[in-house]
């Protein structure tokens, strides 16, 4: 597979590309099958319509790699937080985690109970060209705990800042349950067939540099070498958003690195393009022009190369207004523009 030998730094016939949130609404047959589930999350919880949509961008786009359609929230779903996505507003779970007591109540051994998940994977694999790899993922011990505290998207983190300077023993509390719960989960996702994985920290920039190593970079960290000490095979991949100005602190044993589109694709060469194979960064709002992707794609191939060592990528998700033909249009580019 052309993307796991690049992940693990193998040289390969063209820059391999996938897109984060590559499956998603602006594809009309993914709004198709959410309309047949009836909304998101029972899209999540049913394994072959999860498979289809998953399937979907592969077919249509030609990535190189699937990631498995699903959400980051499912895990504290399953730790016992009810769930819902409001239309507009996005995520919001009834009761927040505020004390101690909420935090016992939430189950340790959750990652048994994704079993639909794993069903997912299992399809997937049977149905995707042997070339072709599958990403599982999860959100990061951080990231998930700033939805858990907040019972919602914020855009202040008053409430799990308010927690980590005042009370850090009861976040460390819950960042370190996570932590457990997270191993198993890839753990099981990588037995039921998964390529390689990814732990999105998308609220990375939330904490100033010091707090953030201490609160989410140790706990990613711990969680890679977990896996990679059980699977050193399956590329682990780690995408920390909004933290340029931490990169000289970035320490670990993964494989990949997600650089955002906030930091300049040369800055993450120059930092750590020795030690970790990196994967981005393309704004993602270039493909709302063709001038701008061709640019924005070229610029990005000529500073890593062609050697190897890269992944290309967008610096963030799609969303739900681009156009698949667009998308199309960046996937053939990377390809051509990217051949040896
Ligand atoms: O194609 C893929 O990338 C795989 C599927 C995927 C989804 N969510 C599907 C989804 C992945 C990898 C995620 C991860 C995720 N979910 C993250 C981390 C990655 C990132 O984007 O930073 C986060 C922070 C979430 C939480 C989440 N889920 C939010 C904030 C929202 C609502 C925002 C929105 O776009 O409306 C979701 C819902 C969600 N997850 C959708 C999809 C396709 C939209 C649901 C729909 O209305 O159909």
């Amino acid at each position: 597979m052309v993307f796991i030998d690049a992940c693990l730094g193998k040289p390969t016939p063209y820059t391999p590309i996938w897109m984060m949130r590559q499956a998603g609404r602006y594809l009309p047959e993914y709004m198709e099958v959410r309309k047949e589930a009836g909304n998101f999350l029972n899209l999540c919880h049913a394994p072959k319509l999860a498979a289809e949509v998953t399937l979907q961008p592969v077919r249509r786009l030609g990535v190189d790699a699937a990631i498995l359609f699903s959400d980051i929230l499912v895990v504290p779903n399953e730790m016992g937080m009810e769930l819902d996505f409001i239309k507009g507003e996005g995520p919001h779970f009834a009761h927040p985690i505020r004390t101690q007591a909420n935090l016992d109540a939430l189950d340790s051994d959750a990652a048994a109970k994704l079993t639909y998940v794993y069903e997912t994977i299992k399809i997937v694999r049977q149905e995707l060209a042997k070339d072709k790899a599958l990403i599982g993922f999860t959100g990061s011990p951080w990231t998930l705990a700033t939805y858990m505290i907040e019972g919602e998207g914020t855009k202040t983190y008053n409430i799990c800042k308010r927690e980590v300077y005042k009370n850090p023993e009861f976040v460390h509390a819950m960042l370190a349950k996570l932590t457990h719960v997270i191993k198993g989960y890839l753990e099981r996702q990588i037995e039921a067939g998964v390529d390689a994985v990814m732990i999105f920290d998308s609220w990375a920039a939330a904490l100033e540099e010091e707090v953030y190593f201490e609160f989410s970079w140790n706990y990613m960290v711990e969680i890679a070498e977990h896996i990679k000490a059980k699977y050193p095979k399956i590329p682990v991949m780690l995408f920390p958003k909004g933290i340029a100005g931490y990169l000289d602190n970035i320490y670990g044993n993964f494989d990949v690195f997600g650089v955002d589109w906030s930091t300049p694709m040369a800055l993450a060469k120059e930092k750590l393009g020795d030690k970790y194979v990196l994967q981005g960064n393309m704004e993602p709002s270039r493909l709302y022009s063709r001038e701008a992707t061709t640019r924005g794609a070229k610029e990005i191939i000529d500073i890593m190369g062609k050697k190897g060592g890269h992944i290309f990528n967008l610096g963030h998700g799609m969303l739900p207004d681009f156009d698949p033909e667009d998308a199309k249009f960046l996937v053939d580019l990377v390809h051509n523009y990217s051949s040896r």
